[in-house]
């Protein structure tokens, strides 16, 4: 099965030497079906040019960010979103520099820096700057960003040097492509559903508890299962956070909510429960707003564990459930308990008494426990949450394949 056809590409040709095999990328993704817009730098287009490119891969060729004609057509963010995957070939060293650093001064770094898909990048440089301390640091940083490189290799190069640094045949990366697609088809089979954020029990019409829950674990989880593939219905209480329209986004406010959402939203292959539940709800809630002459007495009564719910009604369960384990002390201790009690496969640990991980922070520190006692519990050190996310979701990925 051909798994590029009716794939969009986006080719980000910058100015090296073997952009001439860009050419040859084009020819190879076309004659598989996949639709191809490209963008050349400044400096590409002194190793090729438009006409060449537009001829080969009968779309049009962007070059410049303040073209007002193209962002008319389509604007720099309108493009990266058109795409299925965004291609760099060939990457020099001066895109890799600028990407490590968030640099956005034309049109292919600002659609790299606004993109929701899997970036691909294929280096090629002379030896020496492939070897650079400073290449090889700015690489190591766009590998943690998530980007994928292939490649380079090693060979005769164009500058007549020997070793590393040439860019990966036009067929070599054809292949990677073919198998990234392949993987994507694989999971779109498979269904997912995240919840996630706080959920809000109302004491009267304009009055409620909640907690500190920013729901940005949960919205990366959900992202996540998306890139790869995942049919995403992300179940969240309310935050600020925005989600790309590819995601079934339904929000909730109560518990009660959340719950009902989540059974109509069964079955699915995986589900992640990563909001922070309110345990506990108002056994009365005022119709009319108190009066603060009233006299008010709280009087609390257990919420519904949605979690705990789903994992034990055999005819509702997925074949993945994983929990999270908010905890303060004793962190693995509590969470293995969790994971017990509320028949979880996987239980995410995650100390939330550290101020600059866990609630509403960018980063997170976890340990993913697992029922299953032959795989050993995995702690993945400080990362952005989004990072956090995709090593999640490349497990599920791994346990449901
Ligand atoms: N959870 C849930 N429904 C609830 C409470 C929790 O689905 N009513 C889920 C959470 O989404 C999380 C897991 O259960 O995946 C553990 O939540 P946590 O708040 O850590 O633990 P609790 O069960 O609330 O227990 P405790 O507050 O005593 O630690």
């Amino acid at each position: 099965m051909n798994n590029i056809n009716n794939k969009k590409i986006l080719l980000i040709i910058c100015g090296g030497i073997s952009a001439y095999k860009s050419l040859e990328v084009i020819r190879l993704l076309k004659k598989k079906g996949a639709i191809i817009k490209t963008i050349l730098t400044k400096s590409a287009k002194e190793f090729v040019t438009p006409l060449s490119v537009s001829s080969l891969s009968q779309e049009k060729v962007y070059d410049d960010l303040f073209n007002a004609e193209n962002e008319a057509e389509m604007d720099h963010i309108s493009l990266s979103r058109w795409s299925d995957l965004i291609l760099v070939a060939p990457t020099t060293a001066n895109t890799i520099s600028k990407l490590s650093v968030g640099s956005c001064d034309d049109l292919a770094s600002t659609v790299i820096l606004a993109s929701n898909k899997d970036i691909f990048l294929a280096p090629a440089m002379n030896v020496r700057m492939w070897e650079h301390t400073s290449t090889k640091e700015n690489l190591n940083k766009l590998k943690k960003y998530g980007y994928k490189i292939i490649g380079p290799d090693i060979g005769d190069m164009a500058c007549g040097e020997f070793g590393e640094g040439k860019m990966t045949e036009p067929n070599e990366i054809i292949k990677k492509i073919e198998t990234y697609f392949l993987n994507f088809n694989k999971n779109k089979k498979f269904k997912a559903l995240v919840t996630a954020g706080p959920t809000y029990e109302y004491i009267d019409p304009v009055r409620f508890i909640t907690n500190k829950s920013s729901g940005k674990q949960g919205y990366e989880l959900a992202k996540a299962l998306s890139i790869k593939g995942f049919e995403t219905t992300l179940i969240s209480g309310p935050t600020n956070l925005k989600i790309s329209n590819d995601i079934n986004l339904i929000q909730v406010e109560t518990t009660e909510e959340m719950f009902k959402s989540t059974q109509n939203n069964l079955p699915v292959d995986v589900a992640i429960f990563s909001a922070a539940v309110a345990d506990f709800k108002i056994k009365e809630k005022k119709k009319d707003k108190i009066k603060k002459k009233d006299f008010i007495n709280l009087n609390l009564e257990k919420n519904i564990d949605i979690l705990n719910y789903v994992s034990t009604h055999n005819s509702l369960r997925p074949k993945l459930v994983i929990g999270f384990a908010a905890e303060t002390n004793r962190i693995e201790e509590n969470s293995r308990k969790k994971l017990m009690e509320k028949n979880c496969d996987w239980i995410i640990a995650n100390d939330v008494s550290n101020k600059s991980i866990g609630f509403d922070s960018d980063f997170n520190e976890v340990t993913i426990l697992y029922k299953n006692k032959k795989i050993k519990d995995e702690k993945i050190y400080m990362k952005k949450k989004s990072e956090i996310a995709t090593k999640i979701v490349d497990r599920i990925v791994d346990q449901l394949n």
